[in-house]
């Protein structure tokens, strides 16, 4: 039984109603009480300004970026602040310095944060190219025709193979919305690496449930309300030194030399960028979200992404035996379990409709709840 399964996160950090089960993890989790306290408090202040000194508010995001260095084990220094992935991944597309003939390669049907942002740099003659992982892959409004991906799936290769010297990044989901599909990281970076090519990660399916290993990326973009448990409206953009060095500024008063306590004249433009996460973050913080961020961060760190893994592998292999013992989803189900298996798929589960269509999968929900 699962009510008795120790959990990494106890039932008591959330208001969460003892006969809800929260399936919709890849949609939104659950905000802790301590979290919403900590935005309660900041809001008390704001209440009266004169309580909230400038030396707090700063502290206010740099402790922020400690705990998401934390969880991600990386710098403070290297993570910058952002409100979503997509926000994240847009600040990569517009200060990297990709120009008319370069590629930008992604898989096909990626969530869509991971497609405008390289979209918009069509205007400037950037070329933006999708690539199926499998046969039979469909994305797009042929999305629910597609097949599923098959147990020996190898989207590494499909993807490597399909490099071209015109390509210049390279753009990926850690984690897959639709079917879960997890990506090798160390082997894409691998590929890239030899060919000089930049491996973009949107992580925000994978983030406080899955460890990283982000030596293996040059960039990973995510939001925070999903596996970090965050209020929605807020991302983190980590990226390597050597990426950082090469991508423009984005302009804000925040993101130069002595901005932070006014050390200096506001009006004095004689400064260098800062060359940290800052470099990117867009002038004056959210204070409100930042502290309630902060605080789930702190809860998840305590818990600790390790443990969390190890009880969401069990929870996903008791669902899927469960599911094998249900005749209209048998075979599905092997394929999962098969995909599970490989390491494939981990938290995230995507059945197949089979040309069932939807309400099928919805009926066969509510009967597992039931
Ligand atoms: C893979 C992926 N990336 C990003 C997002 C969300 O993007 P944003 O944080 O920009 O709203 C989602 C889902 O909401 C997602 O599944």
């Amino acid at each position: 039984m699962l009510c008795v399964m120790h959990l990494p996160l106890s039932r008591d950090l959330f208001t969460l109603p003892r006969d809800l089960t929260w399936v919709m993890h890849c949609a939104e989790g659950p905000v802790p009480i301590r979290a919403a306290d900590a935005a309660h408090a900041f809001l008390t202040k704001e209440l009266a300004p004169w309580t909230l000194g400038v030396e707090e508010w700063l502290k206010i995001p740099q402790r922020a970026r400690a705990e998401a260095a934390r969880l991600l084990g990386a710098e403070a220094s290297q993570v910058t602040l952002t409100h979503s992935t997509s926000a994240a991944l847009t600040i990569l597309a517009q200060t990297l310095a990709l120009g008319p003939g370069d590629e930008v390669m992604v898989p096909r049907g990626e969530f869509p944060s991971n497609a405008w942002p390289w979209r918009a740099l069509e205007s400037r003659g950037v070329l933006f190219r999708e690539v199926p992982l499998w046969p039979g892959h469909t994305s797009g409004a042929a999305c629910l025709n597609s097949t599923p991906p098959p147990v020996d799936v190898d989207p590494e290769l499909r993807l490597l193979e399909a490099l071209r010297p015109e390509t210049k990044l390279l753009a990926v989901s850690w984690v897959r919305f639709q079917d879960g599909l997890t990506l090798d990281l160390p082997r894409l970076y691998d590929g890239c690496r030899g060919r000089g090519v930049i491996l973009a990660v949107d992580g925000i399916q994978g983030a406080g449930t899955l460890p990283i290993d982000l030596s293996v990326t040059d960039a990973f973009a995510t939001g925070v309300h999903k596996g970090l448990l965050a209020p929605q409206g807020h991302g983190l953009l980590w990226t390597s030194d050597a990426l950082r060095a090469a991508m423009h500024p984005m302009g804000s008063w925040m993101s130069v030399a002595d901005a932070d306590l006014g050390s200096r004249p506001y009006t004095d433009l004689q400064r260098e960028w800062l060359t940290d996460g800052r470099r990117f973050e867009q002038g004056g913080q959210h204070g409100l979200g930042l502290s309630a961020l902060t605080e789930s961060l702190r809860v998840l760190n305590e818990a600790t992404v390790t443990a969390i893994r190890a009880h969401t592998h069990e929870l996903t292999q008791a669902l899927l035996q469960a599911l094998r013992r249900t005749p209209a989803f048998e075979a599905e189900a092997a394929r999962l379990l098969e995909l599970f298996a490989r390491g494939r798929i981990h938290h995230l589960v995507g059945l197949h409709h089979h040309g069932r269509g939807s309400a099928f999968l919805n009926a066969l929900l509510e009967t597992a709840r039931a």
